[in-house]
């Protein structure tokens, strides 16, 4: 069979969604986002559960790929060394049934191998469970919409969106982060691959993980449980900071909102919409609980959960359509005239 170069490239696509499903997302955030490694491989991990995952892994793709080669290889030779040939009498070869040995030892090899892997996993997976909290430990709950991430620090008090932001932990100084999982609506799935499993964010139901990244950068990860239209677009950024820039972090966020003159009527707009029945801005009486909180809106890198980056140009598409950047999503179209737009955009500009 030929296959012209698309093909190709199509065959090589197929194989590498079957064979790699974890390095899927990595191209299409960064397109959308720009700034991060993009990696989002379970073969490179930056955190102590994620480490842990690796190592199973590890050992059990070693255990497969040696049963996948004794097994793949005797076919081989078997269909090569027994194949038909020209001299061969056509009688049937000589029949031979039962071996107490070869049926002892298929069975009880694969049970030991079976064994080990259980033992390993289950322990592999209550030390990650039952991993005792540093003193330094970070709490942060997580809300899983259709189709975001609400970010509660409640120790902190601060409220944001899509993008959670820890300090990094140093062996002398750990500072994992805790998370309780949540969701609003139906179920979703916590997941950036760098730093630890997925754990699944449940309706009416507390999930606990923690991650401990062991390097300052942004990670990438997403939503990993359909959960409907725009479950491809509930996409997620740790950004892990280094000593010290994770504090003046959160200094920043709990910074009451710029109240600015010179944008006055972008705030009517905002105040006279309803906008603020599902938006709150610290302060002000918008405390809308259905959308994201925007008190620091412009202190984000994407918009709609990593469906844009967070542009002005952008941010004037989606306020004008939020449907023409992410079709389905539950924010309306507002209406607003372009005078309005940009009185609008000038006001949220602000919200740093
Ligand atoms: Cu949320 Cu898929």
């Amino acid at each position: 069979m030929k296959l012209g170069l698309l093909g190709q490239k199509s065959l090589l696509w197929t194989l590498r969604t079957a064979f790699f499903p974890w390095a899927l997302t990595s191209s299409a955030a960064r397109a959308d986002t720009g700034a991060s490694n993009g990696i989002t491989n379970i073969f490179k991990p930056l955190s102590t559960p994620a480490e842990a995952i690796y190592e199973v892994s590890v050992l059990v793709l070693t255990i497969c790929a040696g049963i996948f080669l004794i097994v793949g290889g005797l076919l081989a030779y078997t269909l090569i060394r027994f194949r038909r040939r020209p001299e061969d009498d056509g009688r049937e070869p000589p029949q031979v049934y039962g071996s107490n040995q070869i049926e002892l030892a298929w069975t009880v090899i694969p049970i030991l191998i079976v064994f080990v892997l259980i033992l390993v996993t289950a322990r592999t997976i209550a030390d990650v469970q039952n991993a005792a909290r540093p003193a330094g430990a970070l709490d942060v709950t997580v809300v899983g919409h259709q189709w975001w991430w609400e970010i509660r620090y409640p120790e902190l008090g601060i409220v944001t969106a899509n993008e959670l932001h820890v300090p990094v932990s140093d062996p002398t100084k750990r500072r994992p982060t805790f998370l309780k999982l949540e969701s609003a609506d139906v179920a979703h799935s916590f997941w950036v691959p760098q730093l630890a499993g997925k754990t699944d964010a449940i309706p009416n139901r507390d999930n606990r993980m923690w991650i401990e990244p062991k390097q300052p950068g942004t990670y990438l990860g997403n939503c990993a449980e359909y959960c409907g239209t725009q479950h491809a677009r509930m996409l997620l950024r740790v950004i892990v900071h280094p000593p010290g820039e994770f504090e003046q972090w959160v200094e920043a966020q709990r910074q009451p909102p710029v109240d600015d003159s010179q944008v006055q009527a972008g705030r009517n707009v905002f105040f006279s919409t309803s906008c603020v029945n599902c938006h709150a801005i610290n302060g002000t009486r918008a405390d809308g609980k259905f959308g994201p909180d925007l008190t620091h809106l412009m202190s984000r890198e994407t918009l709609g959960s990593g469906a844009a980056p967070n542009t002005p140009e952008k941010l004037r598409v989606w306020l004008r359509d939020p449907q023409l950047l992410k079709e389905g999503c539950l924010m309306p179209n507002m209406q607003l005239a372009d005078t309005e737009l940009d009185h609008l955009v000038a006001y949220l500009l602000t919200l740093k």
